[in-house]
C-alpha cells in the first residue's frame, strides 16, 4: 500500500425546511408519536417540497456549502462521487447533475448505489482513488430524497424516512490521518426483506404497478432489524479489534440512523457511552446515504484532530460495513 492516505478536509450539508413531525403523521395514518418515539426514536423528519426538485437539489446545496467552507474552486474538483438510491432520473447521474448546478466542469461525476451503506462505500472508493495517486480532490456526497419512494399511506414505513444531503472533500495526506481501514460486506439474502418491487428493468413502471404502489419501499421491518443489529455491531467490533481500538481510545461512533435501538446495540457492542455516539435520527429520521455525512456535518466542530472515529452503516442488499477514520483537522 502507498504511504498516501485519504483525509476528509471539509464537510457541507443541507436539509430542506419542511418539518414533518409525528403529530402530522398521526393525522395522516394510524400511528402515534409514542409508538414512533419508543420503537424508532424519530420525532420529526425533513421533506423536500417543490415541483420537480430531486436529490440533486439537495446535493447541490450541500456541495455549495462545502466549496464555500473549504475555499475550493469548482475547477479544482477531479471526481464527484454521489451515493444515492433516489436519483432525480434513472439517468443521468445525480453527480453529473450536481456538478452542473455548482459549476464543476473538470471532474468525472458518477453515482454509487449501496442504499443506506452508500456513503461509507463511496468514501472507501474515493480513498482508493486518492491512495492510488489518480485524484487529489474528490467530493463524496450522500444524498437521498427518501420521501419520493415512501408510501404515505403505509404506517410501517412512512414514519421512518426523511430527505437530506451532505458532502465531504477528500484529499491526500502523507500523515497518519484519514481513512485508515474499512470492512465492507454484501449478502444478497437481503433482497427479499428490503426492496422496491417496480420501476426497474425487471418490472418497469406501468399503470398497474403504480395502482398497486409498487414504486415504494417494501420492508419487512423485524427481519431487517435483526440483520442490522448483528451486522453493524459485528463489523464495528471487527474493525475496532483489527486496529487496536477500545472504548478508551475510540472517540466517536457515527452510526447509520435507521433506528435508535440499532444504534444502542452498536454502542453497547463497542462499549462506548452515548456521549461518544452521534445521533440525529430524532430530527432527521433515516435519510439513507445522507445519515452519516449529515452527522459529520453537525458534529464537525466537536471533532478534534487525531480523533478515532468509526463510521458504520447497514442497508438494502444487504450491504453493510464500517470505516475507521482518524480525523484530520
Ligand atoms: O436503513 C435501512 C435498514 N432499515 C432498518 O435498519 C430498519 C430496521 N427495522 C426497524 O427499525 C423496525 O423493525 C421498524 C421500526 C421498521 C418496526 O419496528 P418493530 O418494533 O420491528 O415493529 P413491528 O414491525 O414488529 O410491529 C410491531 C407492531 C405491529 O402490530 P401488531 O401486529 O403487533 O399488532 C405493527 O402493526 O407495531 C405495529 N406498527 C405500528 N403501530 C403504530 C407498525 N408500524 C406502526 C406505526 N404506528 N407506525
Amino acid at each position: 500500500m502507498s504511504n498516501i492516505r485519504a483525509v476528509i478536509t471539509g464537510v457541507g450539508g443541507y436539509v430542506p425546511d419542511y418539518i414533518l413531525n409525528n403529530e402530522e403523521l398521526s393525522r395522516m395514518m394510524d400511528t402515534t408519536d409514542e409508538w414512533i418515539t419508543t420503537r424508532v426514536g424519530i420525532k420529526e423528519r425533513r421533506i423536500l417540497k417543490g415541483e420537480n426538485l430531486g436529490t440533486s437539489h439537495l446535493a447541490a446545496k450541500a456541495v455549495e456549502e462545502l466549496l464555500m467552507k473549504t475555499g475550493t474552486s469548482p475547477d479544482q474538483i477531479e471526481l464527484v462521487l454521489c451515493a444515492t438510491t433516489t436519483p432525480d432520473h434513472i439517468y443521468p447521474s445525480v453527480a453529473s447533475m450536481t456538478a452542473e448546478k455548482v459549476g464543476i466542469k473538470n471532474a468525472l461525476g458518477i453515482d454509487l448505489q449501496a442504499a443506506c451503506a452508500g456513503f461509507i462505500v463511496a468514501l472507501t472508493t474515493a480513498a482508493s482513488f486518492i491512495e492510488s495517486g489518480k485524484y487529489k480532490k474528490i467530493i463524496v456526497i450522500g444524498a437521498d430524497k427518501m420521501s419520493s419512494i415512501t408510501d404515505y399511506t403505509d404506517r410501517t414505513t412512512a414514519p421512518l424516512f426523511g430527505d437530506g444531503a451532505a458532502a465531504v472533500l477528500v484529499e491526500p495526506t502523507t500523515e497518519e490521518y484519514g481513512v485508515i481501514d474499512s470492512e465492507l460486506h454484501t449478502d444478497g439474502v437481503g433482497m427479499k426483506h428490503l426492496h422496491i418491487k417496480a420501476g426497474g428493468s425487471a418490472i418497469p413502471t406501468s399503470k398497474e404497478t403504480v395502482e398497486k404502489g409498487l414504486q415504494y419501499t417494501y420492508q419487512e421491518g423485524p427481519a431487517v432489524f435483526k440483520y442490522a443489529v448483528t451486522s453493524m455491531a459485528d463489523v464495528t467490533g471487527s474493525v475496532m479489534e483489527k486496529n487496536g481500538l477500545s472504548k478508551e481510545n475510540l472517540n466517536w461512533i457515527i452510526p447509520h440512523q435507521a433506528n435508535l435501538r440499532i444504534i444502542d446495540a452498536v454502542a453497547q457492542r463497542a462499549g462506548v457511552d452515548y456521549d461518544k455516539v452521534t445521533i440525529n435520527i430524532d430530527r432527521f429520521g433515516n435519510t439513507s446515504a445522507a445519515t452519516i455525512p449529515l452527522c459529520i456535518w453537525e458534529w464537525e466542530k466537536k471533532f478534534k484532530k487525531g480523533d478515532n472515529i468509526i463510521l458504520t452503516a447497514f442497508g438494502a442488499g444487504f450491504t453493510w460495513g464500517a470505516v475507521y477514520v482518524k480525523w484530520g483537522y
